[in-house]
């Protein structure tokens, strides 16, 4: 069978999503392994955990491609609980493509924008970098809600409304703006109410956040930071499945959601 070196797949990813594009404090990349490795097996994970190191090994992958990088807080040690020492112990190399995908035109974000079909997609927020989109779906809240449960790009999740006073008049618009921000977007919520966005996807909304939200007559649709990000790698698998059909994919069967549900 043929393979290809790792240096050769990340030169190719690079093309998809230049590193150069990440934020200056991200750490994406290729951050563990050897670039003259041969690459046969790749798994696609939204994170790395000590499962998905499972996964990968029960599975004889090569490289596991993340989105997020793994945390790194200024270790000087790595031992044996450490992903980076887990992650060369068992062989495996990773790339992670962030910020660097998340400014670049197969986005997690704007994919799910163009999976709802919104029209005149624009960015959020005037400064870089640009995250955030908004755009206008042409119909009312329950026409939306059913795209939306159909959207290719949007996992499994612990989602959550958080309806604005106004929330009657929302319900009666016959054209909505949309703005969406994979992962954790609490930070574009005024940007989003500044471009007058009537509802808000994105995750990780802290009460606070979601209280000012409510007052000032946004709709956020709080789906989860995995619920928004774990289908990312979805155009990166087509392309590179398209420029080396020989190799085999995997998705991870593992990731999912930390979050549960508790029944008390
Ligand atoms: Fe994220």
């Amino acid at each position: 069978m043929k393979n290809v070196s790792l240096k050769e797949i990340y030169n190719y990813l690079e093309n998809l999503a230049p590193s150069f594009l990440a934020d200056s404090w991200d750490n994406v990349g290729l951050l563990v392994g050897n670039p003259r490795k041969k690459v046969k097996n790749i798994l696609f994970a939204l994170s790395i955990s000590k499962d998905i190191i499972k996964e990968a090994k029960e599975k004889n992958v090569d490289l596991i491609i993340t989105h997020h990088p793994i945390a790194l807080k200024g270790e000087k040690k790595f031992l044996p609980d450490n992903y980076v020492y887990m992650l060369i112990e068992n062989k495996l190399s990773l790339i992670a493509m962030h910020t660097n995908l998340d400014v670049s035109d197969i986005s997690p974000t704007l994919n799910i924008a163009n999976s709802l079909g919104l029209k005149d997609i624009e960015p959020l927020s005037s400064e870089e970098p640009k995250y955030g989109v908004i755009g206008k779906f042409l119909g009312n809240f329950e026409k939306f809600l059913e795209i939306l449960k159909k959207s290719p790009y949007i996992a499994k999740d612990i989602y959550r409304i958080v309806k604005p006073y106004n929330f009657k008049n929302l319900l009666k618009r016959k054209k909505l703006h949309i703005a969406i921000c994979s992962g954790s977007g609490e930070s574009l919520i005024n940007e989003a109410i500044f471009k007058g966005a009537h509802i808000y996807i994105t995750g990780d909304i802290k009460y606070h956040a979601a209280l000012d939200a409510k007052d000032k007559g946004l709709c956020i649709l709080d789906l989860g930071h995995f619920g928004t990000e774990f289908y990312f790698y979805k155009p990166i698998l087509e392309s590179l499945k398209e420029k080396y059909p020989f190799l085999n994919y995997y998705i991870s069967e593992k990731d999912s959601s930390p979050f549960e549900y508790l029944n008390l």
